[in-house]
Parts: structure tokens; C-alpha cells; sequence
């Protein structure tokens, strides 16, 4: 049977979670309450409009429609801003190595985020040409946890979902994957991230051979 790769974009590809953060805190200082890194957890893998809601209800505030779609782009501009000068050393480490893995056995690779920001960094940091599709936050009506994004990106690739093995960093990630029935590896903390079929800290703990005895494991 024919597998495919899907992997997570922000937190899993590059250190961005740290840019959503500082900017989504910039946005509750400005107004008038604290957001701390305990709280930015909810947000990884969340739509952005999801956030905010979440950040309003943090901060005890009531937006008209017209300030949420404001502050929707004052944390996207300040976002953007810290992104600009992001380059291939964003990168995390070993994720080229994975990619590189993969492509030489011809493996079809998928990205599957959350983000509307996704293709402009993936061109940043140098690294489209491996994925043989994008599925982002254009593209999906419905966020994680549910399986949308993962399922488009499966259907892309030509590869049933039970065939497919997602790389995510944040707990509606895992979710999302696990209820597309596909085998979900954990990059980050195992505790937060225990749905998962697996658990990594990051890359440099995946090793050849375990991808190799995956790769057997699912084409069966
Ligand atoms: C996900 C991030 O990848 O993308 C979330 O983990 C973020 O934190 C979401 O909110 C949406 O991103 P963007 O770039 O469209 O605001
Ligand atoms: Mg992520």
C-alpha cells in the first residue's frame, strides 16, 4: 500500500509557535491583560480567529465584530513582522534530513496546516520543492481537531488515510489526525501530546531505522 508524510507546519518545521506567541501577547498587553506561555498551548494548531475568541474570553473582553476583525489583523501585521526575516536556519533540527529521507525513497509529502501564512514561510526557509501539496488555512472550512486538513492533504497525495503518518506539535493536531485514522507522531512534550501514536522531542530522535521499520509497518 502506498504511504504518504504529512507534517505540521508551524512548531513542527520551524520555531514559529514563538512569533504567534509574542504577537498574540503584544495584542492582550495592548489590551490591558497578561497571556502566558501556558496559555499560548491552546493555541498551537488553532485557527486564527480561534485564538483570538479564546484570547477574548482570557481577557474577559467583549469585541464588537468590528474591533475582532481589527485586532484579527493587528496580531497577522505584527505576526508578519516578526516573521520577515526568517530564513532556512528557522529550520528545526533534522527536519531536512526527514524530508530528504523521504523524497529519496520517492515518499509523497504533504503539508498540513492551520496557517494562512504557510506557503510565504515555507518559500522563506526554502523548502517547497518537497511537498507535492500545501493544504493550509486558505484552503479548510473546518479547524483542528477536525480531520479536514489532514483529510485534503491524503487526498491529494493519492494515499487512503489509514496510509498516512502526520507529524504535529499540538494537541488538536494529534486529534485531528487521530480521527482521520491516520498515525499521529508527537513532536514536542509527550506528556501534553500523549494521543499520540508515538512521541518525539524533536527530530533528532527520529531516526532512520525507525522511519524505515514505519514505512514497512504501513504499506502492509
Ligand atoms: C497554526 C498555529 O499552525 O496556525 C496556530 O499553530 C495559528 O498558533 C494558526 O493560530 C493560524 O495561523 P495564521 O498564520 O493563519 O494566523
Ligand atoms: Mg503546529
Amino acid at each position: 500500500k502506498k504511504v504518504g508524510f504529512i507534517f505540521d507546519l508551524d512548531g513542527v518545521i520551524v520555531d514559529t509557535a514563538k512569533y504567534h506567541y509574542l504577537a498574540w501577547r503584544k495584542l492582550a498587553n495592548e489590551l490591558g491583560f497578561e497571556f502566558s506561555k501556558e496559555q499560548n498551548e491552546l493555541f498551537k494548531g488553532v485557527s486564527r480567529k480561534r485564538c483570538l475568541e479564546i484570547l477574548l474570553d482570557i481577557g474577559k473582553i467583549k469585541a464588537t465584530q468590528e474591533q475582532f476583525d481589527t485586532w484579527m489583523i493587528d496580531k497577522n501585521v505584527d505576526y508578519l513582522a516578526y516573521i520577515e526575516k526568517m530564513d532556512a536556519k528557522e529550520i528545526l533540527p533534522d527536519v531536512p534530513r526527514v524530508l530528504e529521507y523521504l523524497k529519496k525513497k520517492n515518499i509523497p509529502i504533504a503539508l498540513g496546516s492551520a496557517s494562512k501564512n504557510a506557503r510565504p514561510i515555507l518559500e522563506k526557509v526554502n523548502l517547497v520543492s518537497y511537498f507535492d501539496s500545501i493544504v493550509d488555512g486558505n484552503s479548510v472550512t473546518k479547524a483542528k481537531p477536525d480531520p479536514e486538513v489532514f483529510l485534503i492533504a491524503a487526498n491529494n497525495l493519492g494515499v487512503n488515510a489509514s496510509s498516512c503518518i502526520v507529524f504535529e506539535d499540538a494537541v488538536a493536531g494529534i486529534q485531528a489526525a487521530n480521527s482521520a485514522k491516520m498515525t499521529s507522531i508527537g513532536i514536542g512534550d509527550s506528556d501534553i501530546l500523549d494521543e499520540a501514536s508515538y512521541n518525539f522531542k524533536d527530530f533528532t530522535e527520529i531516526s532512520d531505522s525507525f522511519l524505515e521499520s514505519l514505512l514497512s509497518k504501513k504499506s502492509k
